[in-house]
Protein backbone atom coordinates (compact mmCIF):
# COMPACT_ATOMS: atom_id res chain seq x y z
CA UNK A 1 0.00 0.00 0.00
CA UNK A 2 1.36 3.35 -1.27
CA UNK A 3 -1.03 6.09 0.56
CA UNK A 4 -0.59 9.21 -1.13
CA UNK A 5 -2.54 12.29 0.08
CA UNK A 6 -5.74 12.18 -2.39
CA UNK A 7 -7.17 15.23 -1.91
CA UNK A 8 -10.42 14.32 -2.62
CA UNK A 9 -10.64 10.65 -1.07
CA UNK A 10 -8.44 12.13 2.37
CA UNK A 11 -10.66 9.70 4.43
CA UNK A 12 -8.99 6.62 2.91
CA UNK A 13 -5.54 8.39 3.01
CA UNK A 14 -5.50 8.65 6.64
CA UNK A 15 -7.31 4.88 7.56
CA UNK A 16 -4.67 3.95 5.15
CA UNK A 17 -1.88 5.30 6.73
CA UNK A 18 -3.03 4.06 10.00
CA UNK A 19 -3.12 0.74 8.61
CA UNK A 20 0.20 0.75 7.13
CA UNK A 21 1.60 2.12 10.43
CA UNK A 22 -0.21 -0.24 12.45
CA UNK A 23 0.81 -3.42 9.97
CA UNK A 24 4.20 -2.40 9.06
CA UNK A 25 5.50 0.31 11.05
CA UNK A 26 6.66 3.81 10.40
CA UNK A 27 10.06 4.10 9.21
CA UNK A 28 10.27 7.31 11.45
CA UNK A 29 9.03 7.02 15.36
CA UNK A 30 5.69 8.69 14.92
CA UNK A 31 6.30 10.84 17.79
CA UNK A 32 7.68 14.01 17.42
CA UNK A 33 9.78 13.60 20.59
CA UNK A 34 11.27 10.17 19.78
CA UNK A 35 11.88 11.12 16.54
CA UNK A 36 14.15 14.34 17.69
CA UNK A 37 16.08 11.27 19.80
CA UNK A 38 16.59 9.37 17.09
CA UNK A 39 17.78 12.20 15.28
CA UNK A 40 20.27 12.65 17.86
CA UNK A 41 20.96 9.17 17.68
CA UNK A 42 21.89 9.68 13.19
CA UNK A 43 23.83 13.18 14.12
CA UNK A 44 26.98 14.40 15.46
CA UNK A 45 26.85 16.60 18.04
CA UNK A 46 27.42 19.26 16.25
CA UNK A 47 24.64 18.89 13.65
CA UNK A 48 22.07 18.23 16.51
CA UNK A 49 23.00 21.17 18.52
CA UNK A 50 22.31 23.19 14.74
CA UNK A 51 19.21 21.43 13.85
CA UNK A 52 17.72 21.43 17.16
CA UNK A 53 19.20 24.27 18.77
CA UNK A 54 17.91 27.47 19.22
CA UNK A 55 19.19 31.73 20.71
CA UNK A 56 20.09 32.34 23.82
CA UNK A 57 18.69 30.41 26.39
CA UNK A 58 16.05 28.81 24.05
CA UNK A 59 13.30 30.76 25.92
CA UNK A 60 11.60 31.67 22.67
CA UNK A 61 12.23 27.69 21.06
CA UNK A 62 9.91 26.37 24.58
CA UNK A 63 7.38 29.72 24.44
CA UNK A 64 6.37 28.64 20.73
CA UNK A 65 5.83 25.11 21.66
CA UNK A 66 3.37 26.20 24.98
CA UNK A 67 1.74 28.75 22.96
CA UNK A 68 -0.09 26.00 21.86
CA UNK A 69 -0.84 24.28 25.02
CA UNK A 70 -2.81 27.85 25.83
CA UNK A 71 -5.26 26.96 23.20
CA UNK A 72 -8.18 24.40 23.31
CA UNK A 73 -9.87 22.68 20.97
CA UNK A 74 -13.83 22.61 21.33
CA UNK A 75 -14.42 19.90 18.92
CA UNK A 76 -18.42 19.97 17.26
CA UNK A 77 -19.83 16.26 16.63
CA UNK A 78 -22.44 14.71 14.26
CA UNK A 79 -20.82 16.98 11.36
CA UNK A 80 -21.14 15.34 7.63
CA UNK A 81 -17.26 14.29 7.24
CA UNK A 82 -17.22 12.16 4.77
CA UNK A 83 -16.10 14.40 2.11
CA UNK A 84 -13.17 16.04 3.77
CA UNK A 85 -11.08 17.97 1.83
CA UNK A 86 -7.84 20.42 2.61
CA UNK A 87 -7.33 21.54 -0.64
CA UNK A 88 -6.11 24.95 -0.33
CA UNK A 89 -5.20 27.58 -2.79
CA UNK A 90 -2.49 29.82 -1.84
CA UNK A 91 -0.73 31.99 -4.05
CA UNK A 92 -1.38 30.57 -7.26
CA UNK A 93 -0.79 27.25 -6.27
CA UNK A 94 -3.13 24.75 -4.80
CA UNK A 95 -1.76 22.63 -2.00
CA UNK A 96 -3.34 19.62 -0.91
CA UNK A 97 -2.99 20.79 2.51
CA UNK A 98 -2.56 23.99 4.22
CA UNK A 99 0.97 22.82 4.93
CA UNK A 100 4.69 23.39 3.04
CA UNK A 101 8.02 22.68 4.32
CA UNK A 102 10.07 25.62 6.10
CA UNK A 103 12.88 26.52 4.56
CA UNK A 104 16.27 25.02 6.44
CA UNK A 105 19.73 25.30 5.42
CA UNK A 106 22.31 23.57 5.43
CA UNK A 107 20.74 19.77 5.37
CA UNK A 108 24.12 18.10 3.90
CA UNK A 109 25.20 18.30 7.73
CA UNK A 110 22.09 16.02 8.22
CA UNK A 111 22.18 13.73 5.11
CA UNK A 112 24.60 12.60 2.69
CA UNK A 113 21.46 13.10 0.01
CA UNK A 114 20.86 17.18 1.24
CA UNK A 115 17.80 19.06 -0.14
CA UNK A 116 17.60 16.59 -2.64
CA UNK A 117 16.10 13.84 -0.40
CA UNK A 118 13.88 16.70 0.54
CA UNK A 119 12.50 17.67 -2.40
CA UNK A 120 11.77 14.21 -3.86
CA UNK A 121 9.68 13.06 -0.55
CA UNK A 122 7.89 16.75 -0.55
CA UNK A 123 7.50 16.22 -4.61
CA UNK A 124 5.87 12.92 -3.73
CA UNK A 125 3.00 14.32 -1.94
CA UNK A 126 2.75 17.77 -3.45
CA UNK A 127 3.49 19.66 -0.50
CA UNK A 128 6.03 22.49 -1.48
CA UNK A 129 9.17 22.37 -0.49
CA UNK A 130 10.70 26.27 0.29
CA UNK A 131 14.10 25.45 -0.90
CA UNK A 132 16.86 27.78 1.66
CA UNK A 133 19.14 30.28 -0.12
CA UNK A 134 21.40 28.58 2.03
CA UNK A 135 21.00 25.28 0.89
CA UNK A 136 23.54 22.78 0.31
CA UNK A 137 22.70 21.46 -3.24
CA UNK A 138 21.98 24.92 -6.13
CA UNK A 139 18.74 25.52 -6.54
CA UNK A 140 18.58 23.80 -10.18
CA UNK A 141 19.32 20.46 -9.26
CA UNK A 142 16.76 21.10 -6.49
CA UNK A 143 14.23 21.57 -9.00
CA UNK A 144 15.28 18.86 -11.39
CA UNK A 145 14.35 16.43 -8.63
CA UNK A 146 10.71 18.00 -8.40
CA UNK A 147 10.02 18.20 -11.96
CA UNK A 148 6.57 19.60 -11.73
CA UNK A 149 5.55 19.11 -8.22
CA UNK A 150 5.33 23.38 -6.93
CA UNK A 151 8.19 24.45 -4.59
CA UNK A 152 9.42 28.33 -3.55
CA UNK A 153 12.92 30.21 -2.92
CA UNK A 154 13.85 31.44 0.37
CA UNK A 155 15.97 34.54 -0.55
CA UNK A 156 18.56 35.79 1.90
CA UNK A 157 19.27 39.19 0.78
CA UNK A 158 22.94 38.99 -0.23
CA UNK A 159 25.04 42.77 0.67
CA UNK A 160 26.26 42.31 -2.74
CA UNK A 161 23.06 43.40 -4.67
CA UNK A 162 24.02 41.80 -7.79
CA UNK A 163 24.37 38.20 -6.52
CA UNK A 164 20.61 38.79 -5.09
CA UNK A 165 19.50 39.92 -8.45
CA UNK A 166 21.19 36.54 -9.80
CA UNK A 167 19.57 34.56 -7.37
CA UNK A 168 15.83 35.81 -8.25
CA UNK A 169 16.68 35.66 -11.33
CA UNK A 170 18.16 32.10 -11.06
CA UNK A 171 15.05 31.12 -8.76
CA UNK A 172 12.24 32.25 -11.62
CA UNK A 173 14.03 30.50 -14.66
CA UNK A 174 13.96 26.91 -12.43
CA UNK A 175 10.26 26.98 -11.59
CA UNK A 176 9.94 28.34 -8.21
CA UNK A 177 6.94 29.98 -8.05
CA UNK A 178 6.85 32.24 -4.70
CA UNK A 179 10.21 34.12 -3.28
CA UNK A 180 10.11 34.20 0.59
CA UNK A 181 12.12 36.77 1.69
CA UNK A 182 13.28 36.20 5.58
CA UNK A 183 13.57 39.46 7.24
CA UNK A 184 14.52 38.26 10.96
CA UNK A 185 18.29 37.20 9.78
CA UNK A 186 19.93 40.05 8.84
CA UNK A 187 22.86 39.20 10.99
CA UNK A 188 22.92 35.45 12.84
CA UNK A 189 22.18 35.54 16.58
CA UNK A 190 24.00 34.50 19.39
CA UNK A 191 23.62 30.86 19.51
CA UNK A 192 24.71 28.99 22.82
CA UNK A 193 24.72 25.40 21.71
CA UNK A 194 26.53 26.06 18.81
CA UNK A 195 28.94 28.22 20.22
CA UNK A 196 29.88 25.95 23.13
CA UNK A 197 30.77 23.32 20.67
CA UNK A 198 32.53 26.21 18.66
CA UNK A 199 30.45 24.88 15.73
CA UNK A 200 29.23 27.33 12.92
CA UNK A 201 28.00 25.29 9.73
CA UNK A 202 28.08 28.82 7.84
CA UNK A 203 32.14 29.30 8.73
CA UNK A 204 32.67 25.96 7.75
CA UNK A 205 31.09 26.78 4.42
CA UNK A 206 28.19 24.54 4.28
CA UNK A 207 25.06 25.54 2.60
CA UNK A 208 27.26 27.57 -0.21
CA UNK A 209 25.78 25.48 -2.94
CA UNK A 210 23.65 28.73 -4.43
CA UNK A 211 26.91 30.99 -4.00
CA UNK A 212 29.61 28.21 -5.75
CA UNK A 213 27.20 28.39 -8.51
CA UNK A 214 26.47 31.51 -9.10
CA UNK A 215 27.95 33.45 -12.31
CA UNK A 216 27.80 36.75 -10.13
CA UNK A 217 29.43 35.17 -6.98
CA UNK A 218 32.01 33.35 -8.85
CA UNK A 219 32.90 36.85 -11.10
CA UNK A 220 34.11 38.53 -7.66
CA UNK A 221 36.48 35.42 -7.03
CA UNK A 222 40.44 35.89 -8.20
CA UNK A 223 40.51 32.28 -8.75
CA UNK A 224 37.82 29.21 -8.98
CA UNK A 225 36.53 28.01 -5.68
CA UNK A 226 37.37 24.56 -6.80
CA UNK A 227 40.96 25.70 -6.80
CA UNK A 228 41.16 27.97 -3.68
CA UNK A 229 38.34 27.77 -1.13
CA UNK A 230 38.89 29.80 1.30
CA UNK A 231 38.44 33.29 -0.32
CA UNK A 232 35.08 31.87 -1.14
CA UNK A 233 34.32 31.23 2.48
CA UNK A 234 35.22 34.29 3.35
CA UNK A 235 33.39 36.33 0.94
CA UNK A 236 29.99 34.14 1.43
CA UNK A 237 30.74 34.73 5.19
CA UNK A 238 31.09 38.48 4.65
CA UNK A 239 28.12 38.85 2.13
CA UNK A 240 25.42 36.17 3.64
CA UNK A 241 23.50 39.15 5.06
CA UNK A 242 22.54 42.97 5.01
CA UNK A 243 22.53 44.39 8.32
CA UNK A 244 21.68 47.97 6.21
CA UNK A 245 18.49 46.81 4.96
CA UNK A 246 15.45 48.82 5.44
CA UNK A 247 11.83 48.71 4.19
CA UNK A 248 13.10 51.32 1.56
CA UNK A 249 14.85 48.41 -0.35
CA UNK A 250 11.62 46.30 -0.91
CA UNK A 251 10.97 47.85 -4.35
CA UNK A 252 14.43 46.37 -5.57
CA UNK A 253 12.77 42.88 -5.10
CA UNK A 254 9.47 43.76 -7.46
CA UNK A 255 12.24 45.02 -9.85
CA UNK A 256 13.93 41.74 -10.04
CA UNK A 257 11.10 39.55 -9.79
CA UNK A 258 7.22 38.68 -11.07
CA UNK A 259 7.16 36.23 -8.39
CA UNK A 260 5.24 36.54 -5.28
CA UNK A 261 6.72 38.06 -2.60
CA UNK A 262 6.31 36.61 1.00
CA UNK A 263 8.20 38.23 3.97
CA UNK A 264 9.00 35.88 6.11
CA UNK A 265 10.02 36.59 10.35
CA UNK A 266 6.80 39.21 11.03
CA UNK A 267 6.00 39.24 14.48
CA UNK A 268 4.14 42.36 14.92
CA UNK A 269 1.07 43.97 13.59
CA UNK A 270 2.51 47.70 12.46
CA UNK A 271 5.56 46.03 10.75
CA UNK A 272 2.58 43.90 8.70
CA UNK A 273 0.95 46.75 7.89
CA UNK A 274 4.32 48.05 6.57
CA UNK A 275 4.54 45.49 4.53
CA UNK A 276 0.78 45.79 2.92
CA UNK A 277 1.90 49.23 2.38
CA UNK A 278 4.86 48.13 0.20
CA UNK A 279 2.95 45.85 -1.45
CA UNK A 280 3.80 42.14 -0.79
CA UNK A 281 1.65 39.56 -1.71
CA UNK A 282 2.15 36.98 1.65
CA UNK A 283 3.60 37.21 5.25
CA UNK A 284 4.81 34.43 7.71
CA UNK A 285 4.54 35.08 11.21
CA UNK A 286 8.04 33.16 12.32
CA UNK A 287 10.37 33.87 14.88
CA UNK A 288 12.42 31.41 13.08
CA UNK A 289 11.79 28.46 15.23
CA UNK A 290 13.54 30.77 18.27
CA UNK A 291 16.67 30.98 16.57
CA UNK A 292 16.86 34.70 16.64
CA UNK A 293 15.86 36.61 19.04
CA UNK A 294 15.69 34.97 22.36
CA UNK A 295 12.84 36.28 24.43
CA UNK A 296 11.02 36.99 21.43
CA UNK A 297 7.31 36.33 21.47
CA UNK A 298 5.84 33.11 20.45
CA UNK A 299 4.39 32.80 16.84
CA UNK A 300 1.41 31.71 17.88
CA UNK A 301 1.03 34.64 19.91
CA UNK A 302 1.85 37.13 17.67
CA UNK A 303 -0.28 35.90 14.77
CA UNK A 304 -3.96 36.96 16.14
CA UNK A 305 -2.80 40.60 16.13
CA UNK A 306 -1.39 40.13 12.69
CA UNK A 307 -4.04 38.32 10.99
CA UNK A 308 -6.73 41.08 12.59
CA UNK A 309 -4.10 43.68 11.08
CA UNK A 310 -4.32 42.29 7.54
CA UNK A 311 -7.70 41.53 7.55
CA UNK A 312 -7.30 38.77 5.23
CA UNK A 313 -5.70 41.29 2.06
CA UNK A 314 -2.88 38.79 1.69
CA UNK A 315 -2.27 35.38 3.17
CA UNK A 316 -0.87 35.10 6.18
CA UNK A 317 1.25 32.23 7.35
CA UNK A 318 2.49 30.34 10.50
CA UNK A 319 5.52 28.59 11.72
CA UNK A 320 7.83 28.13 14.31
CA UNK A 321 7.15 25.52 17.21
CA UNK A 322 4.37 23.13 14.69
CA UNK A 323 4.89 19.72 15.06
CA UNK A 324 1.56 17.84 14.91
CA UNK A 325 -1.96 18.14 13.83
CA UNK A 326 -3.82 19.86 16.36
CA UNK A 327 -0.80 23.17 16.09
CA UNK A 328 -1.88 23.14 12.67
CA UNK A 329 -5.74 23.47 13.42
CA UNK A 330 -5.38 25.43 16.25
CA UNK A 331 -2.87 28.30 14.15
CA UNK A 332 -5.61 28.12 11.16
CA UNK A 333 -8.29 28.99 13.76
CA UNK A 334 -6.49 31.75 14.48
CA UNK A 335 -6.04 33.47 10.98
CA UNK A 336 -3.49 31.54 8.74
CA UNK A 337 -3.74 30.10 5.90
CA UNK A 338 -1.58 27.67 6.16
CA UNK A 339 1.91 26.53 8.33
CA UNK A 340 4.85 25.75 7.47
CA UNK A 341 6.54 22.31 8.87
CA UNK A 342 10.66 23.15 10.02
CA UNK A 343 12.46 20.33 12.32
CA UNK A 344 10.34 17.43 12.67
CA UNK A 345 10.95 17.11 8.59
CA UNK A 346 14.95 17.69 8.95
CA UNK A 347 14.91 14.99 11.86
CA UNK A 348 13.06 12.91 9.58
CA UNK A 349 15.85 13.40 7.16
CA UNK A 350 18.42 12.85 9.61
CA UNK A 351 17.04 9.90 10.61
CA UNK A 352 16.10 8.09 7.36
CA UNK A 353 16.71 10.54 4.43
CA UNK A 354 14.04 10.82 1.64
CA UNK A 355 12.45 8.05 3.19
CA UNK A 356 12.42 9.52 6.64
CA UNK A 357 10.80 13.11 5.45
CA UNK A 358 8.04 11.27 3.38
CA UNK A 359 6.84 9.54 6.31
CA UNK A 360 7.28 12.61 8.59
CA UNK A 361 5.17 14.42 6.10
CA UNK A 362 2.46 11.57 5.56
CA UNK A 363 2.14 10.95 9.54
CA UNK A 364 1.64 14.84 9.76
CA UNK A 365 -0.64 15.36 6.69
CA UNK A 366 -3.32 11.85 8.44
CA UNK A 367 -2.74 13.77 12.02
CA UNK A 368 -4.18 16.68 10.05
CA UNK A 369 -6.83 15.03 8.52
CA UNK A 370 -8.05 13.28 11.39
CA UNK A 371 -7.45 16.08 14.33
CA UNK A 372 -9.35 18.65 11.80
CA UNK A 373 -12.11 16.04 11.07
CA UNK A 374 -13.02 15.03 14.39
CA UNK A 375 -12.83 18.69 15.84
CA UNK A 376 -15.64 19.12 13.29
CA UNK A 377 -14.45 20.59 9.71
CA UNK A 378 -14.48 18.92 6.34
CA UNK A 379 -12.66 21.92 4.45
CA UNK A 380 -10.16 24.17 5.74
CA UNK A 381 -12.62 27.09 5.23
CA UNK A 382 -14.61 25.86 7.91
CA UNK A 383 -11.37 26.42 10.56
CA UNK A 384 -12.66 29.12 12.38
CA UNK A 385 -11.78 31.04 15.72
CA UNK A 386 -14.69 29.91 17.14
CA UNK A 387 -13.64 26.23 17.74
CA UNK A 388 -10.72 27.61 20.42
CA UNK A 389 -10.99 28.35 23.84
CA UNK A 390 -7.97 29.95 25.85
CA UNK A 391 -7.43 28.08 29.24
C1 LIG B 1 15.97 27.25 9.88
N1 LIG B 1 15.18 28.29 9.42
C2 LIG B 1 15.52 28.97 8.28
N2 LIG B 1 14.73 29.97 7.81
C3 LIG B 1 15.03 30.60 6.67
O1 LIG B 1 14.29 31.50 6.27
N3 LIG B 1 16.14 30.25 5.95
C4 LIG B 1 16.99 29.26 6.35
O2 LIG B 1 17.95 28.96 5.70
C5 LIG B 1 16.68 28.61 7.58
N4 LIG B 1 17.52 27.65 8.04
C6 LIG B 1 17.16 26.94 9.19
C7 LIG B 1 17.99 25.91 9.63
C8 LIG B 1 17.61 25.16 10.72
C9 LIG B 1 18.48 24.03 11.17
C10 LIG B 1 16.38 25.43 11.39
C11 LIG B 1 15.91 24.58 12.54
C12 LIG B 1 15.59 26.47 10.96
C13 LIG B 1 13.90 28.61 10.12
C14 LIG B 1 12.76 27.77 9.57
O3 LIG B 1 12.41 28.18 8.28
C15 LIG B 1 11.50 27.90 10.46
O4 LIG B 1 11.20 29.26 10.65
C16 LIG B 1 11.70 27.22 11.80
O5 LIG B 1 12.31 25.96 11.62
C17 LIG B 1 10.37 27.07 12.53
O6 LIG B 1 10.55 26.54 13.81
P1 LIG B 1 10.26 24.99 14.16
O7 LIG B 1 8.80 24.74 13.98
O8 LIG B 1 11.09 24.19 13.23
O9 LIG B 1 10.71 24.83 15.57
Amino acid sequence: MQPTPAVDRSISFSVARQLEVYQRGSCVPVSCEALEARAREALTPQAFAYLSGGAGAEDTMRANLEAFRRWRIEPRVLRDLSGRDWRTPLLGTVLPAPVLLAPIGMQGIFHADAELATARAAASVRVPMILSSAASRPLEQVADAMADAPRWFQFYWSADAEVAASFLGRAERAGYSAIVVTVDCPILSWRERDLGLAYSPVVFGEGMANYLSDPVFRSRLARPPEEDIEPAVRRFVETFGNAALTWNDLPFLRRHTRLPIVLKGILRADDAARALDAGVDGLIVSNHGGRQVDGAVASLDALPRVAERVAGRVPVLLDSGIRRGADAFKALALGASAVLLGRPYAWGLAAAGEQGVREVLLNFLADLDLTFGLSGCASVAEVTRDFLRRE
